[in-house]
């Protein structure tokens, strides 16, 4: 018994004196490991009397349990005192100046799409959203593309696989079915911008499998194409940052419109230079056209009743125009070098008072 109270001592004094995790482990191989004082002890017992094997080996058995809690409530406490003189080595002082390097810059993209929602917004266009995995009704079907029509094909669709039931979900084509959720969701007079991610499967110049758009949407029972084309002339000029912008409208075809149209704004091109503004070109900004009755059906509006307009513009190609990005690609790239040249700075918040891209 003496023994085994020395022993007690002797461990729990190693156990306090332990003041790292790797030392207190040591302590428990010692005390408790195979080859260990406790475990040694164990072994005796087989060469006792069985009444004092019956005490004795109570008696270490408690000592075992006790030597244990004992190693358990010292490690809990080694690892929070580690953990906390962690949180103090490596604590951030925020208030200190940032480093040199570190220089975040906003993406062309996104400060495009702010420019763009800054400039409908006093129009009274509220920003609406939709999923990027979309299914064949409301990317197709609900935009009036007849079944097993080209156009669906036109679109290089990245189709996700079959279901049970034989339906294929797919990557959004275009932002369009953002209105097809808006008719469906909410009633007219509705006012829409949808900027959001777009998905085709083509790569080259001026193709990347992802892409953005901006989606505009009017409903409500008296908007004409005199609406269209103010409200569109009104963005170009402001986008584009030039007063005597010349714009036409050129008639075109989407099934979701009809009549349907390309805008196109006036540029020159003398001397291999871009310039947007009066010269001898015409460059396609966006597509546009008044909602196609099929459609107001499809989303469960009364098209005797109600009517209105949209478009739909690619956000890399309207900011390629006006920051002279040449290669569509790069944007997507992420190299550093490109967006210290291309890049805003956070503090450049467009707006139509202070000017949209000082
Ligand atoms: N969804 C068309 C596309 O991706 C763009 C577009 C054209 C949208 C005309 C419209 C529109 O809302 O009225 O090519």
């Amino acid at each position: 018994m003496d023994q085994i109270d020395e022993l007690r001592g002797g461990i729990l004094k190693d156990v306090d004196a332990a003041d790292n995790l790797a030392a207190l482990d040591a302590v428990r191989v010692e005390a408790l490991g195979k080859k260990g004082r406790i475990t040694a002890l164990m072994k005796t017992l087989g060469g006792m009397d069985a009444e004092s094997r019956k005490s004795a080996g109570q008696a270490l058995n408690v000592l075992k349990d006790e030597v244990a809690a004992a190693i358990a409530s010292r490690k809990a406490d080694l690892e929070e005192s580690t953990l906390n003189a962690r949180l103090a080595d490596e604590s951030i002082d925020v208030s200190l100046p940032i480093r040199q390097e570190s220089h975040g810059l906003v993406h062309p993209i996104s400060q495009t799409i702010e420019e763009i929602v800054e400039i409908f917004a006093p129009m009274g266009f509220e920003v609406a959203e939709g999923p990027d995995i979309e299914d064949d009704f409301h990317n197709f079907t609900a935009l009036n593309f007849p079944p097993d029509h080209p156009a669906r094909e036109m679109h290089d669709t990245f189709f996700m696989p079959r279901k049970e039931d034989g339906t294929r979900n797919l990557l959004r084509t275009h932002t369009s079915p953002v209105q097809v959720r808006v008719m469906q969701s909410s009633s007219p007079p509705i006012r829409i911008l949808a900027p959001g991610r777009t998905y085709r499967c083509d790569y080259d110049i001026t193709h990347t499998p992802m892409f953005h758009q901006v989606e505009g949407l009017v409903i409500d029972k008296a908007t004409h194409m005199g609406h269209l084309k103010g409200c569109l002339i009104e963005f170009a000029k402001a986008y584009f940052e030039v007063d005597d912008l010349p714009i036409r409208f050129r008639p075109s075809y989407f099934p979701f419109t009809e009549p349907s149209a390309e805008v196109d704004i006036g540029c020159s091109r003398s001397g291999g230079e871009l310039k947007i503004g009066a010269g001898a070109d015409w460059l396609e900004i966006l597509g546009c056209g008044m909602v196609h009755p099929n459609v107001l059906r499809a989303c469960g509006l009364d098209p005797d009743v109600y009517q209105g307009f949209a478009f739909g513009m690619g956000v890399e190609r309207v900011a390629m125009l006006k920051y002279g990005i040449p290669d569509l690609r790069t944007f997507f790239d992420s190299d550093l070098r490109w967006l210290r040249h291309y890049g805003f700075s956070a503090l450049d918040v467009p707006s139509l008072a202070g000017g949209l891209s000082q």
